[in-house]
């Protein structure tokens, strides 16, 4: 397959296209917890924490980027994504939610901070360090931030795999609106302060 530069980022080329061996461990280990169909939030905490017991599947995607958040692929199907995110200062995903997508994510490196939202106003805060994972079904919703590590990590595991989020924002007239975004769409945090 030949690079296409001018359409394809080189950066997003190497997001999107995990080593191949390590690829094919992770699938080893989701076949191990579910040979077939979609994985409900247990089974992908079981994962998640399976993937972290092997550094040598994660460690090799990590990124050191100060201007932006980084995130690589290490493994797809049609029932489940799973993703290596890296985590500067300041970086920050603001609220959203996953759609369809059960989610867990463990935090490997670094401390992160999950919030969720506690109306009328306010959020839950969970620091999370290496060991601590949170799961959720489909509808979670959260907002995910750097705390401490250059970079902070996280194993992040979707399924059905990640198609769409909803990121929450405000509009002028202070109505709370959903906005379909892809789900590979780096979430920026511009969406709801609390
Ligand atoms: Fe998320």
């Amino acid at each position: 397959m030949v690079r296409r530069e001018a359409v394809v980022r080189q950066e997003w080329w190497d997001v999107l296209r995990p080593p191949a061996d390590l690829a094919h461990q992770c699938g080893q280990l989701i076949s191990e917890q579910q040979p077939e169909g979609a994985l409900e939030q247990q089974k992908l905490r079981q994962l998640v924490q399976a993937i972290a017991d092997q550094p040598e599947l994660w460690q090799p995607l990590v990124v050191q980027d100060p201007t932006r958040r980084r995130y690589r692929l290490l493994y797809e199907d049609d029932r489940i994504d799973v993703w290596v995110l890296s985590w500067m200062p300041g970086q920050a995903t603001g609220f959203h939610d996953h759609d369809h997508s059960e989610v867990a994510l463990m935090c490997v490196q670094g401390t992160i901070l999950e919030r969720q939202m506690l109306l009328p106003s306010g959020a839950s805060k969970v620091e999370m360090t290496p060991g601590t994972v949170r799961t959720g079904g489909a509808g979670y919703i959260h907002a995910v931030n750097h705390l401490h590590g250059e970079p902070a990590v996280s194993i992040h595991a979707y399924s059905p795999p990640l198609i769409h989020v909803g990121q929450y924002v405000i509009d002028e007239a202070g109505i709370l609106e959903r906005k379909i975004e892809h789900g590979r769409r780096e979430l920026m945090d511009n969406t709801i302060q609390i």
